[in-house]
C-alpha cells in the first residue's frame, strides 16, 4: 500500500487509536478525528483519499457529514462504521454515496479488504475520466470550429503550447472564443484529468479578490466562519484560468504576480504560505500593453503572463469559418430545440457571411438560436436574422458602439427567452450571475424587461 492519506472519524479514542495504528502499519497517512466538526475543518484544510466514518457522532449525524464530505471532495471514497443491529442505516448510507460499511468489531483483514476495494474503484473511475479526456483532443478538435487559415494557424501554436506549462494569455474580441481556446489547452495538456478553473477577475467584488484566489482561516475576518481554501488550492495540479485579467484591481496584482512566481499563496490569516502547482493561463479584451502604459497594469505582471500572446482574430477578418460555424451551431439547436430545419437559404447564408459580426461567434451562435426558435419552415430565410446586409462604410457604427448595440440587443433576447430568470439567463450568457447584474446595469436593464424596452413612467403604450 501507497502512503494514501486517509480521515477517520469516530467518536471511540479507543478505537481511534486501533484504528490509526492497523492503519498506520498498512502504510497510510492517517488523520484521526473525534468529532464531525473537527473531520469537516480537516477537510476543508487538506485533501484526502478516504474517509472512514462512525455513522453515530456526538456533534453531527454521519450521514449529514458524509454529505458535507462529498460537497468538499466529490468522490471520496467513504468507508462507514455502523454498530451491530444498525445495519438499515449501512444501507441508507450506501444509497447516499459511501462506498461500503463494516460492522463493529471487524479485524484487518475486513478492513484492508474494503479499502482496497473502494480505491481501486476509485482508481478505475479516475483512469476512465483520464482516458476521457485523452479521447478529448476531441475536445480539441471537434469542438472547435477552425476552417480558416488564420484559425487552423492559431491550432497549431496551441498543439505547440498545450503541452508544455507555459503561461498562455489569449487576447481577442469579446465572444472570439477565447475560453474554447484555453479549454482546448487545458484538455490536451498532461494536466487534463485535473481541475479547470475558471476565474472572471471582472466578476469579483474587490475586498473579496484574496480570499477568493488565496482563501482565508478561519477568525482571520469578521464573516471568516470557516477555513476556505482558494482557486489556486482548488487548480493545484491542474490549470487556472484568469479570465479577463486586465480588469483585476492594481492593488491586487502585485499579490498575483508574487502567487505565480513563487508557486506558492499565503491564505488570508496564515502564517506559512502553501505551495500550489497550477498551469496559468490568461484572457483578455482589452489591450493590456495599452493598460500597461496607462499605469493600470503592472508591467512586470504583464510580462509574466506574456510568456506565450495567442491572439483570437474576430469573425469578420476569418469569413471562411461562418459557413462552418453556421453548420456547427445549426446542428447543435436543431438536436437541442428538436426542429426538423435543414440548413439556409443561399441569401440567408449570403447574409451570415457579409454580416461584420461585432459580437463574434457568441453572436453568430445567438442569431442561429433564435433563427431555428422563429423559423415556421424547415430552411432559415433571411428575413430571420436581425442582420444589416450591405452596409455601406459610411452607415457602419465605430466597434464599440456597434457591440454595445449587439449586447444591449442580446441582453434583451435573453430576458426575454429566459421570462426573466437570471440564473438561467446568466447561464445561457456563460457569465455568472453578479457579472450578468453588471452587464444588465450596464445598459439600464432589469431581469422584468423581458417583454422588451421599458416604458418610461406616465408614456402610453400603442398596442395596435
Ligand atoms: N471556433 C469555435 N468553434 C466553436 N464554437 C466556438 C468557437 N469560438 C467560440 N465558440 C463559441 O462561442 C461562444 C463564445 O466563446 P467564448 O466564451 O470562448 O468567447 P470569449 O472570447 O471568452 O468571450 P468573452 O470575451 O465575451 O468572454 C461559446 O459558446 C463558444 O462555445
Ligand atoms: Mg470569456
Amino acid at each position: 500500500m501507497s502512503d494514501e492519506r486517509i480521515l477517520v472519524v469516530d467518536d471511540d479514542p479507543s478505537l481511534l487509536t486501533l484504528l490509526q495504528m492497523r492503519l498506520k502499519s498498512m502504510g497510510f497517512v492517517v488523520t484521526p478525528c473525534g468529532t464531525g466538526r473537527d473531520a469537516l475543518s480537516r477537510a476543508q484544510e487538506e485533501a484526502f483519499d478516504f474517509a472512514i466514518l462512525d455513522l453515530r457522532l456526538p456533534d453531527s449525524d454521519g450521514l449529514g457529514l458524509m454529505e458535507d464530505l462529498h460537497h468538499l471532495h466529490a468522490g471520496l471514497p467513504i468507508l462507514i462504521l455502523t454498530a451491530h443491529g444498525c445495519i438499515p442505516n449501512a444501507v441508507e448510507a450506501m444509497q447516499k454515496g459511501a462506498h461500503g460499511y463494516l460492522t463493529k468489531p471487524f479485524d484487518d483483514k475486513e478492513l484492508l479488504a474494503s479499502i482496497d476495494k473502494a480505491l481501486t474503484q476509485q482508481r478505475m473511475s479516475q483512469e476512465i475520466h483520464r482516458l476521457q479526456m485523452l479521447v478529448n483532443e476531441l475536445y480539441g478538435m471537434d469542438k472547435v470550429v477552425a476552417r480558416s487559415s488564420e484559425m487552423q494557424a492559431l491550432l497549431q501554436q496551441v498543439a505547440r503550447v498545450a503541452g508544455t506549462d507555459a503561461t498562455v494569455c489569449i487576447s481577442g474580441e469579446t465572444g472570439t472564443g477565447k475560453e474554447v481556446i484555453a479549454r482546448v489547452i487545458h484538455c490536451n495538456s498532461s494536466r487534463a484529468n485535473k481541475s479547470f478553473i475558471a476565474v472572471n477577475c471582472a466578476a469579483i467584488p474587490e475586498t473579496l479578490f484574496e480570499s477568493e484566489l488565496f482563501g482565508h482561516q478561519k477568525g482571520s475576518f469578521t464573516g471568516a466562519h470557516q477555513t476556505k481554501r482558494g482557486l489556486f488550492q482548488t487548480a493545484d495540479k491542474g490549470t487556472l484560468f484568469l479570465d479577463e485579467i486586465g480588469e483585476m484591481p492594481l492593488s491586487l496584482q502585485g499579490k498575483l504576480l508574487r502567487a505565480i512566481q513563487q508557486r506558492e499563496v499565503l491564505p488570508i490569516g496564515a502564517q506559512v504560505p502553501t505551495k500550489v502547482d497550477v498551469r496559468i493561463l490568461a484572457a483578455t479584451n482589452s489591450d493590456l500593453e495599452v493598460a500597461v502604459k496607462e499605469g493600470r497594469f503592472r508591467e512586470d505582471l504583464y510580462y509574466r503572463i506574456h510568456v506565450v500572446p495567442l491572439w483570437i482574430p474576430p469573425l469578420r477578418e476569418r469569413r471562411q469559418d461562418i459557413p462552418s460555424l453556421t453548420q456547427f451551431f445549426l446542428k447543435q439547436s436543431v438536436a437541442r430545440l428538436n426542429k426538423p430545419i435543414r440548413g439556409f437559404t443561399p441569401d440567408a447564408m449570403q447574409a451570415m457571411v457579409t454580416y461584420s459580426w461585432p459580437g463574434n461567434v457568441r453572436e453568430l451562435e445567438n442569431v442561429i438560436e433564435r433563427a431555428v426558435v422563429m423559423s415556421p419552415k424547415d430552411m432559415i430565410t433571411a428575413d430571420l436574422l436581425p442582420l444589416a446586409p450591405g452596409k455601406s462604410p459610411g452607415t457602419l457604427q465605430p466597434l464599440t458602439e456597434a457591440k454595445e448595440d449587439f449586447e444591449r440587443e442580446y441582453l434583451k433576447d435573453i430576458l426575454r427567452a429566459t421570462d426573466g430568470n437570471i440564473s438561467r439567463a446568466s447561464q445561457i450568457a456563460g457569465r455568472y450571475r453578479a457579472d450578468f447584474y453588471k452587464l444588465l446595469k450596464k445598459y439600464g436593464l432589469h431581469p422584468s424587461d423581458n417583454q422588451g424596452e421599458r416604458v418610461p413612467p406616465g408614456e402610453q403604450v400603442d398596442l395596435t
